[in-house]
């Protein structure tokens, strides 16, 4: 029977669940595709790691760069970060090995460049794994809906920020204590603040509007902020609203520009995505002919991303090198990326106030002045740093209005702390 070759570089939490999953369900593969998926060597810095696991020392190296003088039809890439992992895709790609890899911070950085030596040298460059941990969202894009423009893509792409909120909303449980048990499940990435600060997420879905409208994203075209700031009391006064708070990353054309972000956002209670829970991840893809499609499954983790590498693999086995769309190469005119600033929302305002009569008239003459229409209004008799907490929210709005409305407010001897602002998407 013919055999395809897989050399692993990186053999921590997705590398060591690829080299099981290969181990475990080789026969599986093997029956579905008529080929015996090989491991022809796994480098890591640790070589007992991999010792443990199985893997013959003939085949284990200490060092990704002196793996790539062995054989094989692709090289696996899960160390991680932008810089040796980089180097080590060019270096496949200068051997004319197809490459798969996880890492959606280095595609999300530098994907045009990869991308195109990979044409160049004619093999393919898969990421199954960089965008929802095992559900196969981007065979979704790529394939299954490659007849439909892509309207908008509403993403929970970030495990470890997901199962914070969760454990925060559901249990109570603090910030700190909820991210330690993330990273020790293996979801958080190396560094974690790219989890909490919003950049994972945003990397994702610059790969997913990449895929998606026809110009390339990259982190800098993407609004992003992190979910440190959301306080207990936000989540139980978003509830009282009817909303949950959830990261979400946000892709959409609107009035003929594209909108990419990533922040916290109140979602109505009822919508599918609130009870997106955990390190579960979901995307919302609208098309124009398909309509609303959900994708749910988990987001991170060792047996989960081992499934999409291992997808991408049997692919390429399979001949299936499909990987980014060929209009991001034309000259065609490409969609603009739209100012934060000039984003329609409507928005969760909570305000931290002296509980005096006139006050809650000042607030509301500003928002009125800038104007900032409100929707809903609530004042807890709750002391929060020497005041009370007075809640609103508003009507659809420009980002920029609403900001220079919270300057002015924030800037009155009234109002004790900064306001906390939060982007709501009735979806
Ligand atoms: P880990 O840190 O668990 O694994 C990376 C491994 O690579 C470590 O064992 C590391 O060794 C090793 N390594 C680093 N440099 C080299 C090198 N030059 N040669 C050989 N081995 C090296 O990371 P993850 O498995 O969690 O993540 C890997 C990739 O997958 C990242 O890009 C991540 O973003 C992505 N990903 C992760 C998911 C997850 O749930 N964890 C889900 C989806 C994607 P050492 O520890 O000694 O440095
Ligand atoms: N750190 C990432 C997450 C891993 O928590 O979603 C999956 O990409």
């Amino acid at each position: 029977m013919e055999s395809f070759k897989v050399g692993i570089v990186g053999c921590g939490t997705v590398g060591g669940g690829v080299v099981k999953l290969l181990l475990e369900n080789a026969k599986v593969i093997e029956r579905r595709i008529g080929k015996k998926v090989e491991i022809a060597f796994v480098a890591d810095k640790e070589i007992e790691k991999v010792k443990r696991l199985g893997i013959p020392e003939e085949k284990i190296f200490d060092d990704g760069f002196k793996a790539l003088s062995k054989e094989c039809d692709v090289v696996v890439e899960l160390i991680g970060g932008t810089t040796i992992a980089k180097e080590i895709i060019l270096k496949a790609i200068e051997k004319g090995r197809h490459v798969v890899t996880a890492n959606k911070a280095l595609l999300a950085e530098s994907g045009e460049e990869l991308f195109k030596k990979a044409r160049e040298r004619g093999v393919s460059l898969k990421f199954e794994a960089s965008v929802g941990g095992g559900i196969p969202v981007i065979k979704a894009l790529r394939e299954g809906l490659s007849g439909n423009r892509i309207k908008r893509i509403y993403g929970i792409i970030n495990g470890t920020a997901n199962y914070i909120l969760t454990e925060m909303t559901e249990k109570g449980v603090d910030f700190e204590t909820a991210l330690k048990k993330a990273q020790e499940l293996g979801y958080a990435e190396a560094d974690p603040t790219l989890d909490v600060e919003g950049f994972d997420a945003a990397h994702k879905i610059a790969i997913l509007s990449t895929l998606s409208f026809g110009r390339w994203v990259r982190t800098e075209n993407v609004f992003v902020r992190g979910i440190r700031e959301i306080t207990p009391l936000d989540i139980e006064l978003a509830a009282e609203f009817g909303y949950r708070v959830k990261l979400l990353a946000i892709s959409k054309v609107v009035d003929g520009k594209l909108e990419v972000r990533v922040h916290p956002t109140m979602i109505p209670e009822e919508h599918i995505l609130s009870s997106v829970n955990g390190v579960f991840n979901a995307c919302l893809i609208e098309g124009d002919f398909v309509g609303e499609t959900l994708y749910y499954g988990m987001g991170a983790g060792e047996r989960p991303t081992a499934s999409a590498v291992v997808a991408d693999i049997v692919d390429i086995a399979m001949g299936n090198t499909y990987d980014v769309p060929e209009e991001l190469f034309s000259d065609d005119e490409k969609l603009e990326i739209k100012a934060p600033d000039d984003f329609i929302s409507s928005f969760y305002l909570r305000f931290t106030a002296v509980d005096r009569p006139g006050v809650l008239a000042k607030i509301s003459k500003v928002l009125g002045d800038y104007g900032i229409s409100i929707k809903m209004a609530l004042q807890k008799s709750i002391n929060v740093n020497g005041g009370v907490p007075v809640v609103m929210t508003t009507h659809p709005a420009p980002k920029r209005k609403v900001q220079e409305a919270i300057n002015r407010i924030d800037s009155f001897d009234v109002i004790l702390s900064p306001t906390f602002v939060c982007m709501i998407e009735e979806l």
